[in-house]
């Protein structure tokens, strides 16, 4: 079974009680969730594999410490992922970043895919899942679905704020992705929106609605 990671670190959890309040307009909205996914790229990246290497400082040799393991790539899944995926983005420049499209059928209800555009070496890739909101889990299962499919081997996902229901979904489905949330909330609404949430983090994002 994969791991839950919530990253209590004062600062994602301060920005998040500005971004959770409904008073917090677009302009500051967006850009404290793009702090908070600078943020939690900080941890989510963690454990990746260093070597060392040697350079020499303008004083003498240093034995330093590089990346070493597979290269990255983030997946925003639209359109509520492009919020999070400059911020981690600015932490991992080299990343590639595809993107995964999904709408949900209005009669079953069941997500589809209608955009995916992806690295061409994504089987080589460690990729960085984003969407702020996991709330059924039911378009996250979906793009992971779409992923493995065109061959990513390895993956995590991060996501701002979830509900219980929607990290058993993600987990049942995809055992292998762990998950980085800063939040874990206390439940789904009859409407579908996480409680207490932060409301429709696409509109709050955009602008729209
Ligand atoms: N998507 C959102 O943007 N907010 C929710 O609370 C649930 C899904």
């Amino acid at each position: 079974m994969s791991t839950v990671h919530v990253l209590n670190h004062p600062l994602i959890q301060h920005k998040l009680s500005y971004i959770r309040d409904k008073r917090t307009g677009t302009k500051d909205f967006r850009a404290l969730v793009d702090e908070v996914a600078a943020l939690m790229a900080f941890e989510v990246t963690r454990d990746l594999p260093v070597e060392e290497v040697e350079v020499e400082t303008p004083v003498g040799p240093a034995t330093v410490k590089k990346l070493s393991g597979k290269k990255l790539g983030l997946i925003p899944i639209l359109r509520a992922g492009i919020g999070m995926s400059e911020g981690i983005l600015r932490m991992i420049p080299a990343a590639r970043v595809g993107h995964v499209g999904l709408y949900r059928d209005p009669e079953t209800l069941q997500p589809h895919e209608y955009y995916v555009k992806l690295p061409n070496d994504v089987e080589e890739r460690e990729l960085l899942v984003i969407d702020p909101m996991l709330a059924t889990g039911g378009s996250v299962v979906e793009a992971i679905n779409s992923l493995k499919k065109r061959g990513a081997k390895s993956m995590r996902l991060i996501c701002l704020v979830a509900a219980p229901e929607g990290v058993r979904y993600v987990q049942e489905a995809h055992p292998d992705v762990d998950i980085y949330l800063a939040a874990l909330d206390e439940k789904l609404n009859e409407k579908g929106y996480i409680v207490p949430g932060l409301g429709d983090a696409g509109d709050r994002l955009f602008g729209t609605k």
